[in-house]
C-alpha cells in the first residue's frame, strides 16, 4: 500500500477535468452524452433533483449518472425482471441514485431491490494484471466509504428500504450473497480483478434486456481488459458497448 505517495496529477486532471472543457473537444462519438445534456436542460425530470442530492457522495460525472439514471427507467418501462446491482459504492451516492430513481417510477413497492457491494474499506491493491499498474497502485485505500455514513446517507434520502448493502471484497461477498436476476447491473470496481470476478459471478444473472454500465472502461486500463476479454470469451463483439463518456460504456444484454 502506498497511501502515502501522492496521486500522480494526470490521474487527478481527468478525474477533475471539467465537463465544458471536455464539451470544446467534441467528437462524432460525443453526441450522444451531448444530446442527454442538452436533453437534461429542456426536459424536466425528477434527474436535476436526484442528482443534486447524490452529488455530494458520487464520483460519477453528470453524464454517467444520467446514463445510469436512463438505464433504470428503460429497464423498468420494459419490464425486465431483476435487481439493480452495483459493484463499487464508496460512499454511497451511485447506488442511491439507483434507488431514488427506482422510487420515483409507478411499480409496486418493493418490486426490486438496489443491492449495493464494496469492500467499505476503500480500493484493494491492484494486482500486476492492471496495464496501468503503476498508476493505479497510488489509489490503493482510496475511494473508502464508511459502511455506517452510506447507511445513514439512504436513510436521509429515503431509500434504506430499498437498498441493501453488502461489505467484502467482491471475491468473498459475490458467490455467497446472490442477487438473483439483474435487471441492471453497474459495474465501478476500478480494477481488472474487481471488475473480472463481477463479470464472471454476475453476467449471467443479467435479464435479456437488462443493461451493464461500466463505469471505468476509458479510465482504467485494468477495467478495460476485463470487459474485453469477458466479452470476447462469451462472443459478444465489443461493438455493443455504447459510448457514454470518456471513461463510461452501457450494454443492453
Ligand atoms: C470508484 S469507487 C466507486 C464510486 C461510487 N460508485 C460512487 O458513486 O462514487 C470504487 C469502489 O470499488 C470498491 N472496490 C474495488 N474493488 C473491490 C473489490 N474487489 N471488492 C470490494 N470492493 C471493491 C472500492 O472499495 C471503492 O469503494
Amino acid at each position: 500500500m502506498s497511501g502515502a505517495e501522492p496521486i500522480p496529477k494526470d490521474i487527478k486532471a481527468y478525474v477533475v477535468y471539467p465537463w465544458w472543457k471536455r464539451m470544446l473537444r467534441l467528437r462524432a462519438r460525443d453526441l450522444p452524452r451531448v444530446v442527454r445534456k442538452l436533453r437534461g436542460l429542456a426536459v424536466h425530470d425528477d434527474f436535476t433533483d436526484i442528482y443534486r442530492a447524490v452529488r455530494p457522495f458520487t464520483m460519477l460525472n453528470h453524464s454517467r449518472a444520467r446514463a445510469l439514471y436512463d438505464g433504470v427507467r428503460q429497464v423498468v418501462a420494459a419490464g425486465v425482471p431483476g435487481n439493480l446491482v452495483e459493484c463499487g459504492s464508496a460512499r454511497g451516492g451511485s447506488a442511491a441514485l439507483l434507488a431514488l430513481t427506482l422510487k420515483g417510477l409507478a411499480e409496486p413497492p418493493q418490486s426490486r431491490t438496489v443491492i449495493a457491494f464494496d469492500s467499505f474499506a476503500g480500493l484493494p491493491a491492484p494486482s500486476l494484471e492492471n496495464p496501468d499498474y503503476e498508476l493505479a497502485r497510488h489509489w490503493t485505500g482510496h475511494c473508502r466509504g464508511d459502511l455506517d455514513a452510506v447507511r445513514a446517507m439512504l436513510a436521509e434520502l429515503g431509500v434504506a428500504d430499498l437498498t441493501e448493502c453488502v461489505k467484502g471484497l467482491f471475491q468473498e461477498t459475490l458467490p455467497q450473497r446472490k442477487p438473483g436476476p439483474i435487471a441492471m447491473l453497474h459495474l465501478d470496481g476500478d480494477w481488472y480483478e474487481s471488475t473480472r470476478v463481477c463479470l464472471e459471478h454476475l453476467w449471467d444473472c443479467v435479464s435479456a434486456g437488462g443493461i451493464v454500465q461500466i463505469d471505468d472502461y476509458g479510465a482504467w486500463a485494468g477495467a478495460r481488459k476485463a470487459v474485453d476479454e469477458f466479452l470476447a470469451a462469451k462472443g459478444v463483439p465489443l461493438t455493443r458497448l455504447g459510448y457514454v463518456d470518456p471513461s463510461g460504456r452501457q450494454l443492453s444484454k
